[in-house]
């Protein structure tokens, strides 16, 4: 069954709480952005911000770390509340020590690649990873157009997994709503991170129902 993974990103901050509980019968987890103006142009959250959640919901958090220093922070996000850390490829010298290390934490590691990124890059790290996120936008910002050509390469990762017998996850972040969430589902998809298509979207409780009756097919 398709998950969906709101991203507080685009949400209004300054309710945070609020934001959360409005939507919280309609999601499943919480998606943190953590960027660090250097591995995107963008500076948002960190450990405050982790601490502030932890306060007032018990859902499951994923830690999108995009920061070119990924390593120094995971063990940080993980005591503090995370129950996925989430690295991307393109930072990570020793990929597979950084998946081991997530793991020895009791977290789920899941791996990004941005849109540019070739799936071959993920060949060798497949087998251990607990997912995969597609990225369909390039990271930095909330409310970006999802990269039409994505869908595709999701196509093709989820048939590398069938291929290769494998039962990591896919998760897809940037540009999902209403036009494209049960497309995705059909594709493969089973994390669904959204920022506006949660917290700016009237139609997301029938956007919710489209998702599950999507995921029984
Ligand atoms: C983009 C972030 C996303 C973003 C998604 O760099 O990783 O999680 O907040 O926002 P939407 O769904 O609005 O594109
Ligand atoms: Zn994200």
């Amino acid at each position: 069954m398709a998950i969906v993974s709101a991203s507080i990103l685009a949400a209004n901050l300054a309710h945070l709480s609020e934001e959360v509980k409005r939507v919280q019968e309609l999601i499943d987890e919480i998606h943190l952005d953590v960027m660090d103006g250097h591995f995107v142009p963008n500076l948002t959250f960190g450990f405050p911000m982790i601490e502030a959640l932890r306060t007032f919901t018990n859902m499951p958090i994923d830690a999108h770390l995009m920061v070119t220093n990924p390593t120094e922070l995971i063990k940080g996000f993980v005591e503090k509340g995370a129950t996925r850390i989430t690295v991307h490829q393109e930072v990570c010298y020793h990929l597979h020590r950084t998946v081991e290390y997530i793991k020895s934490f009791g977290a789920e590691a899941f791996v990004a690649i941005n849109p540019a990124t070739p799936l071959s890059t993920l060949d060798e790290i497949l087998p251990y990873v607990d997912g995969i996120l597609v990225m369909t936008v390039n990271p930095g910002f909330s409310g970006q157009k999802f990269i039409p050509t994505m869908l595709d390469k999701i196509k093709r990762l989820n048939d590398i997994r069938k291929g290769r017998e494998l039962n990591f996850k896919i998760a897809v972040d940037g540009g999902v709503g209403n036009e494209n969430a049960v497309e995705l589902v059909r594709a493969g998809v089973d994390i669904l991170v959204m920022g506006y298509g949660v917290f700016r979207n009237p139609r997301l409780p029938e956007l919710r129902r489209e998702i599950l009756n999507a995921s029984g097919q």
